[in-house]
């Protein structure tokens, strides 16, 4: 038999080798030069990305042998296989997930049409089965040699980006250049990863810019992983390196379901008793305007260094962020008091509103944190519409069905009340420390609208002031007059937060919640 096979196999010799030298040649990229040159820049090839994100040996690359079909500026003599992506599924943490990865040694991993047909053919494969897809950005841009097929490849991309979202998370990494349209692929997936000196991203680069603008402005100002992680908010997560964005992507899959109908996994946790936080009765400050860092309350509640913050570095007056509670995934939005008093502005409401969407269509229950004083006041906030961006966390919150549950730490003051997860926006439960404070308003502001004219009219109008904001805070800055109303589900002792939460998303875990029948409503954008 052995006999036999050995024959067969000399057989077919000369076919086999003609795999083998194609797989060599495959892996070669763009040559060893390139690769030289994409290490020195501190940047690693697509492969080796791969190797880090997926589970050993656990790839399997599709259209490795894919050529570009060019026939224009001498491309009829350059073709390498692969054609500048490398495409394919495999596991991570023992989890299906797809992935594409371009590879900047070919053609600067710019897209040609046979460079997004394979892109495409895994996003389909990632809807149809049900898994995420990783996005590895590395490119040029469109094939400049190739026009319109290229954009129209970049117009495929886009269509299954938006066809697949809310269907299976999309994870974006920026590891290069991205810049022009091809910018709005990873726009439109769940999270941007960049790594910082190394990727960038614009619609349109610095020498365009002076041109237009006259402004002289780097790569890496205008479209680096700082300027997208603090400004602009278009990235979420910013990496000092490579290896640490491969771990970021790793680490957030881990909340997160395959897709839309499925749930996260819970990771063991065997409950310890009441699972008292003694250290949360301290957070909160004597003085009602004295700041505090909400990440001590997260961190307080939730299972140790199991908090991974998002957008840590934009609008940082709201905190969000993936944690688990004795082992299940929750999603986190925190007023965070440390900034601009934990005031809801344009930038922190669409913060907030795209990961609580993002967490609504992924199961993923929300815990909403709340120490609001309002929202920003101010010609600049009312010019670049605060109204109808703070309408979309209001939305988000409105629209969410998954399980969700509210904690007033402080000040839940005004409008932002109603917007921050209330009962009255279908909130599921609702609770309070004693430091709540419920009202319309701040104290001073109160007593000087509604008592203005005995205010005005008394001998001494400071004493009579402070006279009526005592008398104002006195009835209103508790969280009782909410609680009799059954707004507040129930007054707990901070330390008592943590138990409380396990119990509540138990009790919720097999919540059923519907929207109206309808094509999709008009979240204002
Ligand atoms: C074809 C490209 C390319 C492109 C780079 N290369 N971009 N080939 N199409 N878009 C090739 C280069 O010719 C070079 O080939 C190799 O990739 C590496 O490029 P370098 O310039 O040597 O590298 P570097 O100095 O690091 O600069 C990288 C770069 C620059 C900043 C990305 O190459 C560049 O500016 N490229 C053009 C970017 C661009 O204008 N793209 C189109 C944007 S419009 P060799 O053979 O020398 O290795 C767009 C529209 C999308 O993308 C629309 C969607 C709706």
């Amino acid at each position: 038999m052995t006999g036999n096979n050995d024959q067969i196999k000399d057989l077919h010799q000369e076919k086999y080798s003609l795999l083998e030298n194609k797989n060599e040649e495959a892996l070669k990229g763009g040559g060893e030069s390139r690769i030289e040159s994409q290490h020195k820049k501190g940047k690693l090839t697509a492969r080796e990305r791969i190797e880090l994100l997926m589970d050993k040996g656990s790839f399997q690359e599709l259209g490795k042998f894919v050529t570009h079909r060019s026939m224009d500026f001498g491309l009829e003599n350059e073709k390498y296989l692969g054609d500048g992506v490398v495409t394919g599924f495999g596991t991570v943490n023992g989890r299906l997930t797809y992935v594409f990865s371009q590879d900047f040694t070919v053609f600067g991993g710019s897209l040609s049409e046979a460079h997004a047909e394979k892109v495409v053919k895994i996003m389909d494969m990632a809807m149809q089965n049900g898994a995420p897809i990783i996005g590895l950005n590395d490119s040029g841009g469109a094939r400049i040699q190739e026009g319109v097929v290229s954009l129209g490849g970049y117009a495929d991309i886009f269509y299954r980006n938006t066809r697949i979202s809310g269907v299976v998370p999309q994870i974006s990494a920026v590891m290069g250049p991205c810049a022009g349209g091809a910018v709005y692929s990873p726009a439109i997936t769940d999270f941007i990863f960049m790594v910082e000196n190394t990727s960038y991203m614009f619609v349109t680069g610095p020498k365009v810019v002076k041109t237009v603008t006259h402004e002289e402005v780097t790569s890496e100002e205008l479209g680096g992983a700082k300027a997208h992680s603090s400004k602009s908010g278009v990235a979420h997560f910013s990496c000092t390196n490579e290896i640490e964005c491969i771990e970021g992507i790793k680490r957030l899959l881990s909340y997160i379901p395959q897709n839309c109908e499925d749930i996260p996994e819970n990771a063991d946790y065997k409950l310890k008793g009441k699972e008292e936080r003694t250290e949360l009765d301290f957070i909160i400050p004597e003085s009602p305007n004295e700041p505090y860092d909400m990440r001590d309350v997260i961190n307080g509640i939730v299972d140790e260094d199991s908090f991974m913050e998002v957008h840590k570095n934009f609008a940082e007056n709201i905190v969000i962020g993936f944690a688990r509670l004795a082992g299940r995934s929750i999603g986190i939005v925190g007023n965070q008091p440390m900034s601009l008093a934990g005031v809801l502005d344009i930038h922190s409401s669409q913060k907030g509103a795209r990961f609580v969407r993002f967490c609504d269509c992924f199961n993923i229950p929300l815990l909403v944190l709340e120490d609001v004083p309002g929202f920003l006041p101010g010609t600049d906030q009312e010019w670049n519409a605060i109204i109808t961006n703070g309408a979309k966390l209001l939305y988000a919150f409105s629209e969410a069905t998954v399980p969700r549950v509210t904690v007033i730490t402080r000040k839940a003051y005004g409008g932002a009340y109603d917007v921050m997860n209330s009962k009255h926006i279908g909130a599921d439960l609702n609770y309070a420390w004693p430091t709540a404070e419920i009202a319309v308003m701040g104290a001073k502001g109160a007593a000087e609208i509604i008592f203005k004219n005995e205010i005005k009219n008394a001998p001494d109008p400071n004493k009579k002031l402070l006279e009526k904001e005592a008398e104002y805070n006195e009835k209103f800055a508790n969280p009782y007059i909410a609680a009799s109303r059954g707004y507040i589900d129930e007054v707990i002792y901070p330390n008592q937060t943590r138990n409380k939460l396990i119990y509540a998303y138990n009790m919720l875990q097999n919540k059923v919640d519907q929207l109206p029948r309808k094509k999709h409503g008009n979240i204002p954008l």
